[in-house]
């Protein structure tokens, strides 16, 4: 069977660019910057250096600073609390997103504990059920620990929402939109009004869009959190993250936190998301290009039962991608039909899909949650997220559409060949 080349299941996003993207003259990286995203990452500390001019920021390792004599404290002092390499890559994702200042952190799960410092033992936190497994592990087990009580919530339930906040009120709510890995949607500027009803601190794990394809501070949220070793870096070779703040005084509470527990991020790896952070919305764009074409394939083929791409018109968040987001992102998940047979066959079969966790970086790459992201979540848990053993998860990075097309069609193909079904051709 040749593939349909004209019944597209995929609509085009009423923010579909007229240009190219790498002339995205209005993409605004946000509503406190005058520049465009590609712009504020090109320059992001550029051409500052007042002691020797270099162009390119230089990297400071000194883990201290001396003081300019007694009580003479300069800028920096301690790179706990303070490195300029950091500060760079804070303020541009901090500008990225249109916050008053990002705390970079050792790790994307650094950044949510940091959050978490927000909430005082016996106060609560509202979370997705389908949240990242390890942000599900933190929150669970730190509750067990008496840190704080958690509540896991179905946030694409806005009644369901409504209720519990109804119920009690929560110190802090924790969305993640789209959601890892069934890429669920939350209504981020619905959910902060009912929040906000309340009083109650929101953030959004903005990790799988990236300020460009989602800026959830302008959506009404209070904080956002980045794993910036997906997106953000981009490279697959940084482990890091980000707590933006929309105010200072937010901003002044974290970064307090931040130097007080010390999980502050590391020069060197600052240095390296600063460098991959300057290519941002030029891989985005076109890892979310090949991703549209890819979730069209596997939405056709008859070796997967169910796709999960908000770029899909029977996505059931899909209006609301629309509306919410600037583009569909390069994430998709699927049910692969038949079980654990087919799914080792399909595994084995992939040549441009690594087997691996993590994503967002220039490489593809394919998971199996219940077993590898989300294994810390008991089967039950997972159940009730409706994270299956079938569920695989792609990453699509910067490899050729027409290759990673085929890849996959090889290895759906050859189960449907086992299974005498109809396959598809190659491209
Ligand atoms: C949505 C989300 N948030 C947070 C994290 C944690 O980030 P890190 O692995 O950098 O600690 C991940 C990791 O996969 C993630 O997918």
């Amino acid at each position: 069977m040749a593939l349909p080349s004209s019944n597209s299941n995929l609509v085009k996003h009423p923010s579909e660019r007229p240009l190219p993207p790498f002339h995205a003259d209005n993409n605004q990286a946000s509503s406190s910057s005058p520049y465009a995203a590609t712009t504020l990452t090109s320059r992001a500390a550029v051409d500052k250096d007042s002691n020797y001019g270099s162009v390119m920021p230089p990297l400071y390792l000194s883990s201290n600073y001396t003081f300019d004599g007694f009580k003479g404290k300069r800028q920096y002092d301690y790179s706990r609390s303070g490195n300029p390499t950091r500060d760079a890559v804070g303020q541009a994702i901090s500008d990225l997103e249109g916050g008053a200042g990002a705390v970079l952190t050792a790790s994307g799960m650094g950044a949510l504990d940091l959050l978490f410092h927000y909430v005082r033992p016996g106060e609560l936190i509202f979370a997705p059920h389908d949240c990242y497994g390890g942000t599900y592990r933190l929150l669970r087990y730190k509750a067990d620990f008496g840190f704080y009580r958690v509540r896991f919530l179905d946030m694409t339930d806005l009644a369901g929402l409504a209720l519990a906040l109804a119920e009690e009120a929560p110190k802090l709510l924790l969305l993640e939109s789209p959601s890892n890995p069934l890429l669920r949607l939350t209504d981020i500027r619905a959910a902060c009004e009912l929040a906000k009803t309340y009083g109650v601190l929101c953030a959004v794990d903005n990790t799988f869009m990236s300020p460009i394809l989602q800026q959830p501070l302008s959506l009404g949220a209070d904080i956002v959190i980045h794993s910036t070793t997906k997106y953000l870096n981009g490279h697959g070779d940084v482990v890091g993250g980000a707590l933006v703040s929309k105010n200072k005084e937010l901003h002044d509470h974290f970064a307090w936190w931040g130097n007080c527990i010390g999980n502050t991020g590391a020069p060197f790896d600052s240095y390296m998301t600063l460098r991959g952070l300057r290519t941002l919305e030029l891989r985005v764009r076109q890892q979310e290009d090949t991703a549209r074409e890819i979730a069209e394939l596997l939405n056709q083929h008859p070796a997967i039962s169910k796709v999960y791409y908000p770029g899909l018109v029977d996505h059931p968040e899909h209006r609301l991608a629309c509306r919410q987001q600037n583009g569909f992102g390069a994430m998709i998940s699927f049910e692969l039909a038949g079980g654990e047979p087919e799914l080792v066959q399909f595994l084995n079969q992939l040549k441009l899909f690594s087997l691996a966790e993590s994503l967002g970086g220039i490489e593809s790459l394919v998971a199996h949650p219940a077993t590898m992201t989300h294994i810390a979540m008991a089967p039950e848990a997972r159940a009730e997220a409706g994270i299956s053993d079938q569920l695989l998860r792609l990453s699509i990075g910067l490899e050729a559409v027409r290759d990673l097309k085929n890849d996959l069609l090889e290895a759906l193909n050859l189960i449907c060949v086992e299974h005498q079904d109809a396959a598809l051709s190659l491209v």
